[in-house]
């Protein structure tokens, strides 16, 4: 996305389908977003609360990007878990990159009052964004910070680096060129010790992302950057943090999308990992 460029459409769309996760009885295809429904768009909405509608509507996206809505489901669980870990852990900052229909702030806001959430996004679909709250919360204690990553610096949005902060950063890597994520960890490497980054990266050498690349093209949003499991440590590391943990598609898989009897529920995506890393100790 550029700075003139409309709003991001794939925001919306995995919203949709954290929002028909949530829906599922199935307690591990249950997506643990219950607030994404209200975000998303009406005709979003009419598809998911119409239950012969909503299966159709799953087996389009299956069909248009195949383990796509497992992954999100899978994906969604990770990240919460890893936010929930640090926030009892004591950060006082929670900052959404690219933060789209996220819900972090107003699912796990009220239970800490005393920690601040941040959403970065494009100025178009944070404005998006804005509006979507407004219609469905009313007002909401989140600070907004609409920068385009290719144009502007994090740095920009940030007065205090010592406040210990937790970065989400959920479906944007790809997006974005080699310059504007080391930008982005350069600043997110100046925090106070504490603090530190989750992010989601698809495979730099996957077959199956080239399925992945034909659909974005087609969503105007293309595949720019890819990065291999056994690479992150080094890339992390190159780049003033330290690895916590990279679970790749088969842990993914393995801890959040196994049955009862011990095996996958579905496919998920083949070729989609998720980095934590902590800024290092001075
Ligand atoms: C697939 S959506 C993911 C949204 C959200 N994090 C989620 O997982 O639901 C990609 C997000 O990246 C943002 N994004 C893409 N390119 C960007 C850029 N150059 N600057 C700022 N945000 C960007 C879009 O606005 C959008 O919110």
């Amino acid at each position: 996305m550029d700075e003139t460029s409309a709003r991001s459409h794939t925001a919306e769309g995995v919203a949709a389908l954290r929002a028909a996760g949530a829906r599922s009885t199935d307690p591990v295809r249950h997506n643990p977003d219950h607030l994404a429904e209200r975000l998303i768009s009406r005709r979003y909405q009419l598809l998911l609360r119409v239950r012969p509608l909503r299966a159709i509507a799953l087996l389009w996206a299956e069909r248009e990007l195949a383990g796509l809505s497992l992954f999100i489901t899978a994906r969604t669980k990770h990240l919460d878990a890893i936010l929930l870990t640090e926030l009892e852990a004591g950060i006082k900052q929670v900052v959404i990159l690219g933060a789209g229909a996220d819900t972090r702030a107003y699912r796990f806001g009220p239970q800490f009052p005393d920690v601040a959430f941040v959403e970065v996004d494009h100025p178009a679909t944070s404005a998006w964004k804005q509006e979507r709250v407004r219609r469905a919360f009313g007002e909401a204690a989140v600070r907004y910070a609409p920068i385009d990553f290719h144009s502007q610096k994090l740095a920009d949005v940030f007065d205090d680096l010592s406040v210990p902060t937790l970065f989400i950063w959920e479906g944007v890597t790809p997006y974005l060129t080699a310059d504007a994520i080391d930008d982005t960890l350069a600043t997110i490497s100046r925090f106070a010790p504490a603090s530190s980054v989750a992010f989601d990266y698809v495979y730099r050498s996957a077959d199956g992302a080239e399925k992945l690349r034909a659909y974005l093209e087609r969503h105007n949003e293309p595949l720019r950057f890819g990065l291999d499991p056994e690479d992150v440590k080094d890339f992390v590391t190159s780049r003033g943090l330290t690895l916590v943990s990279n679970a790749t598609a088969e842990d993914l898989v393995r801890d959040h999308l196994t049955g009862a009897d011990g095996k996958p529920i579905g496919p998920s995506l083949e070729y989609s990992g998720i980095a934590h890393a902590r800024v290092n100790q001075s």
